[in-house]
């Protein structure tokens, strides 16, 4: 297993990844070029995990500043529960870190039961004293 920096031309295995795991969300901010701006904007903060075949788990990761933010944390179900989950967003911690950012956030579906055991249990705190809002400036569905 080879753990690297995400690539513009893995595109493609990562939404395949994406449409196959429960739990993580398609949106249109998962597009070609959404992705590349993303990657490019938050260089040594995007990594994915190979094997001899295929991605078996990702991160991505960014920050506007100030805070840390962590999104798609996904390891393929049959490599899961090995620490690879962990080992991804640690990676992106220890980069944050150096970027002098101390604080990180993610956003979890709140019925994503595996997600979020995974997050308590790695010592991440489930705040009950913010209220999330989300304003959509096109006409999009998806956002
Ligand atoms: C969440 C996810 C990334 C965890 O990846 P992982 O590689 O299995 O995690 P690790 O091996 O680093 O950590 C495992 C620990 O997390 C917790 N955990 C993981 N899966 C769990 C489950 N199904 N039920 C309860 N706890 C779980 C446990 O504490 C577990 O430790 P244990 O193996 O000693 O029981 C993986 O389950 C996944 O890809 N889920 C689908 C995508 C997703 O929902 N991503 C998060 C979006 S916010």
């Amino acid at each position: 297993m080879n753990l690297r920096p995400m690539l513009p031309t893995d595109h493609t295995d990562l939404i395949r990844l994406f449409k196959t795991t429960p739990g993580v969300a398609l949106r249109d901010a998962d597009s070609y070029e959404a992705t590349v701006r993303y990657i490019e904007r938050n260089p040594g903060l995007n990594f994915i995990i190979e094997d001899e075949k295929e991605i078996i788990a990702c991160v991505m990761c960014g920050h506007d500043g100030r805070r840390g933010y962590l999104q798609h944390l996904i390891v393929k179900p049959d490599y899961r529960k090995k620490g690879l989950g962990e080992k991804l967003f640690t990676v992106c911690l220890s980069s944050l870190r150096q970027l002098g950012i101390d604080k990180t956030h993610i956003f979890v579906f709140k019925d994503n039961g595996i997600a979020n055991s995974f997050w308590q249990s790695k010592g991440w705190v489930l705040r009950d004293d913010v209220n999330l809002y989300s304003y959509i400036s096109s006409n999009s569905a998806n956002a």
